[in-house]
């Protein structure tokens, strides 16, 4: 279904639009906007991007999305006034990261165009993304500890996962600021780019992405992001299970014959 309606919410917190590529699929992109205070995610503001990102992810005229900020934060973490006064049990009842899981569950693949800071909750979201494209001026770090606690968006476990132990102790537990170099270096970053072409980039590689056969890419990114929580075992069944699923669809049919015609397939995104 293609229900344009998302586009023309009255966001506060977001900007959402949509952009044609030149093969494929559109790209859906929203940009944080709340630069007064360096993007800091609010509780309406994540209600708003998730709503945002699972009416794109519905919309099958949809293949990619895009999370942005602006040329100095991408986000600079969870809205610290907001927490400020809460307590264990209000923070329990507020339950903010539900809306965290409904990103997760996204099926088609989400870029983080990073510029500025992507601290705490911000670096959190950006992780929670598929691929981080980042400007030079980038910075990343989870300053929590600062602040008397630590991620709560899955910060020690994606950083883990993504960069190992030793740099993400590292990370957790001085707070410290990071280059996009160094975290492309330690392989949280798909690529760095000038600063002003990281969105341009992102949107670049959305497109690409786009123009891949549907039901293909949703199935890699699931199976990709299995291999986090299961053995190699259990991770390759899943995989094969899929691989073979695949063979259902009228785009893999089309994908074979097109390159044994040597030509190029129109995929169906069935
Ligand atoms: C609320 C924030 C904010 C935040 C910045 N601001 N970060 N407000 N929550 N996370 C506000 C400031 O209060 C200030 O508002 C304005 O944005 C500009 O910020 P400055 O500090 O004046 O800018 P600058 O000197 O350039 O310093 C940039 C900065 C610093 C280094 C990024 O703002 C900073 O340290 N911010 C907090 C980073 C952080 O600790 N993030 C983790 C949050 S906890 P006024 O009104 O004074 O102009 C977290 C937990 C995640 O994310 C849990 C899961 C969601």
């Amino acid at each position: 279904m293609s229900d344009k309606t998302h586009l023309e919410k009255p966001y506060k917190n977001i900007l959402v639009s949509e952009t044609e590529n030149p093969i494929g699929l559109k790209t859906g992109l929203i940009q944080i906007n709340r630069p007064e205070v360096l993007n800091a995610l609010n509780n309406e503001l994540m209600q708003e991007l998730v709503n945002a990102l699972e009416a794109f992810d519905r919309d099958i005229e949809t293949g990619c999305m895009v999370i942005t900020g602006n040329q100095k934060a991408f986000a600079a973490g969870a809205d610290i006034k907001e927490m400020a006064d809460a307590g264990s049990i209000e923070m329990l009842v507020r339950d903010q990261f539900a809306r965290w899981d409904r990103i997760r569950k996204l099926k088609k693949p989400v870029i983080a165009a990073v510029s500025g800071f992507a601290l705490g909750g911000g670096c959190e979201l950006a992780m929670s993304c598929d691929m981080i494209i980042a400007a030079e001026s980038a910075k990343f770090g989870q300053p929590e500890i600062n602040l008397g606690v630590i991620p709560g968006a899955g910060g020690t476990q994606r950083l883990t996962k993504a960069i190992g132990k030793a740099k993400t102790m590292e990370m957790i537990l001085t707070g410290r600021m990071y280059t996009s170099k160094e975290m492309f270096d330690a392989g949280l970053v798909t690529k760095v780019v000038d600063n002003d072409v990281y969105l341009e980039e992102a949107l670049e590689l959305a497109g690409e992405i786009s123009s891949k056969p549907t039901i293909a890419v949703q199935l890699a990114k699931e199976c990709v992001l299995k291999s986090f929580d299961s053995t190699i075992e259990s991770g390759l069944e899943f995989e094969r299970k899929n691989f073979y699923l695949l063979f259902s669809t009228e785009d893999k049919f089309e994908g074979m014959k097109a390159f044994v015609e040597k030509r190029k397939p129109e995929w169906k995104g069935k």
